[in-house]
């Protein structure tokens, strides 16, 4: 007889990424990188409204992905706790917080509007002509699947994001034709990504 915490998978604290003690903590950081940081605190009236801004700039810093040493740098740079932080950097699916992500990554939004619409059979093709669940990445690093909240465009349900795109409607009759156009685009990768949305974050500076 399953359990609850069977059917509903729960996590553990086991799953948590593993704090780095403050004694280990090392500061890598470029000084163009902590120059971004300083330049947008200007922007806030208090370092707390700096945390998003501060993650693009960590995620670029440290090759595409939110490391617990990532974290905790941005969490240290601006004066808040690493549970703080780790909380912002884990509630958006725009950061990358598990493994590094492959050349493209697809993220499926099972939200209601696009749950009713058919977002599980556009999912379960990816998953099939992939090869693996949400949350895994293609043996030739070539994809990252995961399941999305809302992206908030539901008038394009069922809508998937690849990168920065959004593309919606999609249906799983496109599914084979999305993939043979990724496989043949250039990557966007998310140190790309991130250090075009630090630019943009920096933008009111330069106006
Ligand atoms: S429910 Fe999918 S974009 Fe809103």
């Amino acid at each position: 007889m399953p359990t609850v915490s069977d059917l509903i998978q729960l996590g553990s604290r086991n799953d948590r990424p593993k704090r780095p003690e403050p004694a280990d903590l090392q500061l890598k950081f470029s000084d163009k990188a902590v120059a971004q940081l300083d330049s947008l605190r200007g922007h806030y009236p208090e370092e707390k409204a700096c945390v998003l801004p501060g993650l693009w700039i960590a995620q670029r810093e440290y090759d595409g992905t939110l490391s617990p040493e990532a974290i905790a740098e941005v969490a240290h740079r601006l004066n808040r706790s690493f549970a703080e932080v780790e909380g912002v950097a884990t509630f958006y699916s725009m950061y990358n917080t598990g493994h590094a992500p492959g050349k493209h990554v697809i993220e499926v939004c099972t939200c209601l509007s696009c749950h009713m619409c058919g977002a599980y059979r556009v999912a379960d093709s990816l998953k099939e002509k992939l090869g693996i669940e949400f949350g895994e990445t293609t043996e030739d690093g070539l994809f990252t699947l995961h399941e999305v909240e809302c992206l908030n465009a539901c008038d394009r349900a069922p809508l998937i994001q690849v990168g920065d795109e959004y593309i919606g409607p999609v249906t799983e009759a496109d599914v084979d034709k999305l993939l043979t156009d990724l496989k043949s685009r250039p990557e966007r990768s998310s140190v790309q990504i991130s250090d075009e949305i630090v630019k943009v974050h920096l933008q009111a500076d330069e106006a």
